[in-house]
């Protein structure tokens, strides 16, 4: 089985560069779909798993997809089907946001519905509803929902979201570009990752105003056509890094970050005893005193306020915290599986509901651990990183749908960290790979 090694206490030191962000290329990838005419270039686009699940959907409903370094070229003048394979839909949750872009240009999509995944059950109600309001209908059967445009198409609407999904908002927005007259989205979530696709959009001829805020609107236009777009840099992966360097590092810039997407991050990395520089592409972190974070109450909610995809991570460096922290997990249900996890590796820490208390203590020991979802994995990484002795982090995939090279990121950082394939030999990797 794939497995990453670490050989903790190692400090890291120097530049790392973040990639372009997951979360907004998924979506990005998907709105191209939109473009009757012209040819959609895409920069900045990372290599992950999740993005190539994405870039195979559009390429299985007709679209051409071309691939170049960092680069995605995507013609969708010719798709051919509004039924994106099961197959593809199922690995990833995030798949669902085809729907609004194959409904508003072709009039109908058909998308099964995304399962339960390791971090509850995560409903697409808020995204059918939207549509809905649109003027669509929808018929559950077999897995699969069944949306239809009414005749002459989609009409714009003013839609309250109950909760400011990410991906409803998404889905609602690409659906009303194409729709007649005006869609209001109010309570929408506010994401940066909203904001790039919203510009892109604008790039492809929408007219959208707002995102970034509460209200959105969006005036709908006849049609759209491909335009060039660079994809903003991944924040959660910035915070991957910046909480690593908070506790094991000795001077780590984090290259390609723009400091107000993470303010929440920011804050609570300088309370916790970390030195943060915000320079003109990216951020310096020097570490909290004896590389011990103070305590913390983290609470996760929508942005702006503290990511959930940066709660494992955080929960991670303040095992090793000088006194009680603790962090409460405000957006899904069930998003504590981390912490068996590193309790394997010594934290002390047990769960009150949806608050996880942590008592610090000096230091983690290396343990044979599992990912059990994407941050989750990053967070066992971070602790090995901490760790007395060796650490061998299992579930990899969770790893490669949303880290781009996150372990050639930290060997260049210094770290005593190394890869292995199925059978390859394990004896000695963490040390043969210092400073690689
Ligand atoms: C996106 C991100 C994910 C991040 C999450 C919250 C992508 C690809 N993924 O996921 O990394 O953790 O935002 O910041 O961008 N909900 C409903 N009904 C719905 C939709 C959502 O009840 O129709 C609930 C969810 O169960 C969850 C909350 O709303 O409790 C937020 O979910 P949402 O913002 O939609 O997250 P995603 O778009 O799935």
């Amino acid at each position: 089985m794939a497995r990453i090694l670490i050989e903790g206490g190692h400090l890291l030191e120097g530049t790392v560069r973040v990639s372009g962000a997951k979360n907004a290329v998924l979506p990005i990838l998907a709105a191209s779909l939109l473009a009757a005419e012209g040819v959609s270039h895409i920069e900045e686009v990372p290599h992950l798993l999740d993005v190539e699940n994405m870039a195979n959907t559009i390429h299985a409903l007709g679209a051409d997809v071309e691939w170049q370094d960092s680069s995605v070229t995507i013609n969708a003048e010719n798709i051919n089907s509004v039924t994106p394979p099961y197959d593809l839909v199922r690995r990833m949750r995030a798949s669902f946001v085809v729907a609004g872009p194959l409904l508003t240009r072709f009039g109908e999509a058909v998308i099964a519905l995304p399962g339960g995944c390791n971090i509850g059950p995560r409903p697409v109600d808020l995204h059918i509803k939207g549509l809905e309001a649109l003027g669509a209908t929808s018929i559950v059967e077999n897995g699969f929902v069944r949306l239809k445009a009414p005749t002459g198409g989609l009409r714009g609407s003013r839609i309250y979201l109950d909760i400011p999904s990410v991906g409803a908002t998404q889905n609602i927005m690409m659906a009303a570009v194409l729709a007649k007259g005006q869609t209001i989205i109010e309570n929408a979530a506010k994401e940066p990752e909203n904001v790039d696709l919203a510009n892109y959009l604008n790039a492809m001829g929408a007219r959208v105003r707002g995102a970034g805020t509460d209200i959105i609107r969006i005036d709908g236009v006849d049609v759209m056509h491909g335009a060039t777009h660079s994809v903003i840099p991944d924040r959660i992966e910035a915070g991957t890094f910046l909480v690593a360097g908070a506790v094991m590092g000795n001077g780590v810039y984090v290259e390609n970050t723009v400091s107000q997407h993470i303010m929440s991050l920011i804050a609570k990395l300088e309370e916790a005893g970390a030195t943060i520089e915000d320079r003109v592409d990216g951020i310096k972190v020097w570490p909290c005193e004896g590389r011990r974070m103070r305590p913390l109450d983290v609470k996760t909610h929508y942005y702006p306020s503290y990511p959930t995809d940066m709660q494992a991570q955080m929960v991670a460096a303040l095992c090793v915290a000088q006194g009680t922290s603790t962090v409460t997990e405000t957006v899904f249900e069930n998003r504590f599986m981390h912490v068996a996890e590193l309790q394997r590796m010594g934290a002390s820490i047990h769960i009150e509901g949806r608050t996880a208390v942590i008592d610090g203590i000096e230091r983690l020991s290396g343990a044979r651990v599992t990912s059990t979802d994407l941050r989750a994995g990053a967070a066992l990484v971070i602790a090995g990183l901490i760790a007395e002795g060796e650490t061998e982090v299992h579930g990899l995939h969770h790893l490669d749908r949303g880290y781009d090279n996150l372990v050639g990121k930290f060997q260049s950082l210094g770290a005593r960290i190394a890869r292995f394939e199925d059978e390859e030999e394990v004896a000695g990797a963490a040390g043969a790979s210092a400073g690689a």
